[in-house]
């Protein structure tokens, strides 16, 4: 497997969807650092060009592009697949799909419009982009995708249910491309993650205690992806708390209010 921390991408290219998110930021920094190649794609196209300069001076040797990526719109999806296929050397395509469309259940069950967001933004047309990107995929052995999914997608909640339905069916979207993309050679990952704090500034308190820093999700991500994992719980003590709350009994858990 090799030191993955210092792996060399050099020849390797890294589409970063989501990629203004604090997440999506610090994960193509991670691939700067392994001086991979890098796509920043996104609805701003000034915060793009703004993170791309920021990663072009401080990795002078790093190929940094950006395109502009609406994933509400299918032509937009249909030219970034066009886009990369051009900008992509054959065989080299790798993909971070972390865009998603956040909202609480309280907002949600006040407007419909915020619903069909949620689920349309972070399951149908994430699961709509890995489709258009099969073909890129299958002639890019020895590449890797990562999901972004959360814990939200473990169990139905009463204060996070729809955004917690969408990432539960990105999480079987997941496994299916990796069972589909497998013969490939191509691998996924699929990352349960927990709670992120926005920047990494130490956070204090409860939340300092659970959420994790981007940064160092992001090392953990890729190093998990290039060694060929298929899912991981990020922070680790998420793979507990779930067991934990999918050992409670149903009569037991429609009294919870979390
Ligand atoms: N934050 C957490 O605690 C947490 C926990 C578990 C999982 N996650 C997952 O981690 C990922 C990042 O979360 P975050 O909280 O850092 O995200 P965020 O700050 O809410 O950012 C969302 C990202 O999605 C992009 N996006 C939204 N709608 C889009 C669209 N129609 N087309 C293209 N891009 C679109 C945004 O890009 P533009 O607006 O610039 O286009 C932005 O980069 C998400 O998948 C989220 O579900 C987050």
């Amino acid at each position: 497997m090799g030191n993955l921390r210092n792996r060399d991408l050099k020849t390797q290219w890294w589409l970063v969807l989501g990629a203004s998110s604090s997440l999506g930021r610090a994960f193509a920094e991670a691939v700067a650092r392994r001086n991979g190649s890098i796509i920043l794609a996104g609805r701003n196209l000034a915060i793009l060009e703004e993170q791309a300069d920021y990663l072009r001076q401080k990795y002078p040797s790093v190929i940094v592009v950006v395109q502009i990526f609406d994933s509400s719109l299918a032509l937009s999806r249909r030219s970034l697949v066009r886009f990369c296929q051009r900008q992509v050397p054959a065989g080299k395509l790798n993909i971070f799909l972390g865009f998603a469309h956040y909202a609480g259940q309280i907002a949600i069950e006040e407007s419909l419009e915020l619903a069909t967001a949620v689920l349309d933004t972070s399951l149908t047309q994430a699961a709509l982009i890995m489709l258009e990107f099969i073909p890129l995929l299958i002639a890019s052995p020895g590449g890797r995708v990562i999901i972004v999914s959360s814990v939200s997608g473990e169990r139905g909640r009463a204060r996070n249910y729809i955004y917690g339905a969408a990432k539960a069916g990105l999480g079987v979207v997941a496994s299916g491309l990796r069972a589909r993309l497998h013969p490939h050679g191509v691998s996924v990952l699929t990352v349960k993650s927990g709670l992120l704090s926005k920047s990494d500034a130490p956070v204090t308190g409860l939340r300092g205690l659970l959420a994790a820093p981007p940064k160092a999700a992001a090392e953990v991500w890729i190093n998990a992806s290039l060694s060929g994992r298929n899912s991981l719980y990020y922070p680790w003590f998420w793979r507990w708390i779930s067991m934990a709350i999918w050992l409670i009994p149903e009569a037991l858990f429609k009294r919870l209010k979390f």
